[in-house]
């Protein structure tokens, strides 16, 4: 079976009151297509209820991993966009039932109602969290895995990995989907597992579709500063309250900043692509690295408040670099990246987020 006209699919968004999944049921909707909406506005990344701007799409309140909801939900969708899950670091283990429960058991439910259902096409938002450090290459020996920081590396401000094989500094390259998972937390574990469950599911029912890897993903709605927010917003929320941005380590680790819009275009031209073998990664990027000292102090001159603060230290989670190899999203999808950082980033700092969480773990 092919996959349906590229206009008036419908497609169930999950995690759709959510920053990434109101982006891309908006997209769906302006692009001619049907959504059906879903969202257990979770209490971690919900402050006030359903978000203004989530109320066109009339979604359904509720959860993934209630089966026959999901069941009713399924009825005549072409595809799904399975954005719904428990996202960032959080703080410590106490969480982990909580990402497993959402994530990867979520996932579970949703699958096996897809294939009660008979819907073959998954677009899974997953994230460059499964890949933990970027790629380095070394001099001598190429492409090498750095070991993981030591707590005495990191307390001598030795942030950037070393070769195992010679102990020489490394490059940071851009990641390729090819590149080893190594998960560095229960949130990074869980994006694998909905990986590699979505798999057994293509392998089992001959479904298929793509994972796509987010990066760094920020632009309007983001959620505001909580455990469970990203980097920018707690920049933008420290910069709003007049505080001084605090940059760990020594604000040199590189990421790949993409903007939501982008994101969103991707998950359209992923819905809409040539039906894949199985499921297919796929990194969604601008293609532009820059340090996490840039981002605060780009939006520190545009928010006209104080330059950021390196405050060294690194948290046990973190990475060192990660940025992305663009291309096979260019191949596969036609995607590149449309906002460039000075724009984006300009743009954050005005851009509507959404209410603080009801609760902070
Ligand atoms: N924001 C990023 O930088 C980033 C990067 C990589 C990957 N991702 C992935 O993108 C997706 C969307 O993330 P986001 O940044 O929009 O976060 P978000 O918290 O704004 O959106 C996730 C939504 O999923 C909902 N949800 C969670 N568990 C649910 C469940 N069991 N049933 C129904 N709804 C549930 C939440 O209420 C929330 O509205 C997630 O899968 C996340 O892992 C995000
Ligand atoms: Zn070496």
């Amino acid at each position: 079976m092919g996959w349906p006209s590229v206009t008036g699919m419908r497609v169930l968004v999950t995690g759709a009151a959510g920053f990434i999944g109101s982006h891309i049921a908006d997209l769906l909707v302006a692009k001619g297509h049907d959504v059906r909406c879903v969202d257990a506005l979770l209490p971690q990344a919900h402050g006030g209820g359903l978000p203004a701007w989530s109320r066109r799409h009339a979604p359904v309140v509720g959860d993934v991993r209630d089966a026959s909801l999901l069941d009713r939900l399924l009825d005549g969708v072409d595809a799904v966009c399975h954005q719904a899950a428990m996202v960032g670091h959080g703080t410590d283990p106490t969480d982990a039932p909580e990402y497993a429960s959402h994530n990867d058991h979520g996932t579970a439910v949703l699958l096996a109602a897809m294939h009660r259902a008979g819907v073959a096409r998954l677009v899974l938002a997953s994230s460059m969290v499964v890949y933990g450090e970027g790629r380095y290459r070394c001099g001598r020996h190429g492409v090498v895995r750095p070991l993981p920081r030591s707590a005495a590396d990191l307390a001598a401000q030795r942030y950037d990995p070393t070769c195992p094989g010679c102990g020489r500094a490394l490059v940071p390259q851009p990641v390729p989907e090819d590149a080893p998972a190594d998960p560095r937390s229960t949130y990074a574990a869980s994006k694998l597992a909905q990986e590699h469950l979505a798999a057994a599911w293509a392998r089992q029912t001959g479904g298929g579709g793509w994972a796509l890897r987010y990066h760094n993903v920020y632009g309007p709605r983001m959620p505001r500063d909580t455990p469970y927010a990203g980097v920018a917003s707690i920049f933008r929320s420290a910069l709003a309250a007049g505080q001084t941005p605090r940059v760990y380590e020594d604000g040199r680790q590189l990421r790949d900043f993409v903007h939501v819009t982008d994101v969103a275009r991707a998950n359209l031209l992923a819905l809409t692509a040539a039906a894949p073998e199985g499921m297919v990664p796929v990194n969604v990027c601008s293609g532009e690295p820059h340090t996490v000292g840039e981002l605060a102090t780009a939006l520190a001159a545009a928010m006209g408040g104080p330059q950021p603060l390196v405050v060294g230290g690194a948290r046990a989670t973190d990475v060192r670099h990660v940025t992305a190899d663009p291309r096979r999203a260019a191949e596969r999808l036609g995607y590149t990246a449309r906002v460039g950082f000075v724009e984006g980033v300009t743009a954050f700092a005005t851009d509507p987020l959404r209410e603080s969480a009801a609760v902070t773990v």
